[in-house]
């Protein structure tokens, strides 16, 4: 039996400081030895947000033990190592530059490759870390920076579908609740709270809905959200706009959802169709559902996350890092943290109020 290659991961393109060591059996199924995350919430919740310098100061602390606590729980020898993969873009550039750095400094130490990743293709492989899952498949990344549906044909090679115009879905979760006084990140208290609210209360609007394809727009939801809060005054209204938010989310993306289906079909011609949701947001039980049944309706595999790999982490990283080495696909040490990094580069870019559709 040949020597499995094992792979170190390392994530620091935000506000969570990440590493992990995968490898993978016989039958090709990634194994994870060790995943270590260390989110910084308490930093930065009295802020409301992410503060760049504040969040890159605490991965400078952090990242040699948790690099060293991801290799001690692995079991693995520093010098068993294959390769070392480090997120480089797309992020806060002072943020991607500790974990991007370290990784460099490690695999020039060791003598062993170097390969860089970029976070959004961790997302789309996430699902790899706990399912046999192979090219092509549809993708639908939501998280709090992306909101995009994508073609994914292979490893590196993304052709974009749809894309939001404004905000992305994790930015609306976090506006809505930050506008109904819940702590940053609220999104997963949106989900808590909508459990005990009446979804119909409230009728906001859906940008584009009928029209742009499979793109998104949030911004004008999160505007008449936060007309009606103003309004509110009992716990039950904010329970009902939470309940009326999320619901609004559910039904853009089902109807989103099926327009990605037919320009995916356009694009591939497939028996086997596999729709891959990866981002923090698909951690939402109720759009996980909404999403599992549209699939069972349209005939496609749906592939999520586990819960633990919906947001950011290093084991995802270490899935690129393992296909990518298995390619020979490696990384030079002068490659730069790239702040803005695409995955489909020849797509346009679709922001701010010029964009138009028909
Ligand atoms: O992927 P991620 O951890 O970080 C980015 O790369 O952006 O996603 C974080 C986003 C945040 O906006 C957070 O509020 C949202 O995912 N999120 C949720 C839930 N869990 C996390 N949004 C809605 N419902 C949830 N259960
Ligand atoms: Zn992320």
């Amino acid at each position: 039996m040949s020597k499995k290659p094992l792979i170190l991961g390392i994530e620091s393109s935000c506000d969570e400081t990440a590493a992990s060591i995968i490898s993978e059996n016989d039958q090709g199924i990634p194994i994870i030895l060790s995943n270590i995350v260390s989110s910084q919430i308490d930093i930065h919740k009295e802020f409301g947000g992410v503060v760049p310098e504040l969040a890159a100061r605490s991965h400078i602390e952090k990242i040699d033990w948790i690099v060293k606590k991801a290799i001690d729980d692995s079991g693995v020898k520093i010098n068993e190592i294959d390769a070392i993969a480090s997120t480089a873009g797309p992020g806060l550039i002072v943020c991607l530059s500790v974990g991007l750095s370290f990784g460099k400094a490690f695999a020039l130490s060791l003598n062993k490759p170097f390969i860089a990743v970029n976070h959004l293709e961790g997302h789309a492989l996430s699902p790899k870390l706990s399912s046999k899952l192979n090219y092509p498949y549809l993708l639908l990344l939501i998280s709090g920076g992306h909101s995009q549906y994508l073609c994914v044909k292979n490893l590196s090679n993304y052709k974009r579908l749809g894309t939001t115009i404004d905000d992305a879905i994790g930015e609306a979760f976090d506006k809505t609740a930050k506008i109904l006084g819940i702590e940053f990140p609220g999104g997963p208290q949106i989900e808590i709270l909508s459990k005990k609210g009446n979804p119909n209360k409230y009728n906001l609007p859906k940008p584009i809905f009928n029209k742009g394809g499979c793109n998104l727009s949030f911004a004008g939801l999160k505007t008449a959200v936060l007309r009606i809060a103003k309004e509110i005054k009992t716990d039950q209204e904010k329970f009902d706009l939470a309940a009326s938010f999320q619901k609004t989310v559910i039904e853009i993306l089902y109807k989103k959802t099926k327009n990605a289906f037919f320009e995916f079909e356009k694009e591939i011609k497939t028996e086997e169709k596999k729709f891959v949701v990866a981002g923090g947001v698909a951690a939402n039980k109720e759009i996980r559902n909404m999403l599992n049944n549209l699939c069972a309706e349209k005939n496609y595999t749906p592939f999520f996350p586990n819960i633990e790999f919906c947001g950011d982490n290093a084991a995802m990283i270490a899935m690129v890092g393992l296909e990518k080495f298995k390619k020979g696909k490696f990384s030079e040490l002068s490659h730069p943290a790239i702040p803005r990094w695409p995955l489909d580069k020849q797509a346009k870019f679709l922001k701010g109020a010029g964009v138009k559709f028909d």
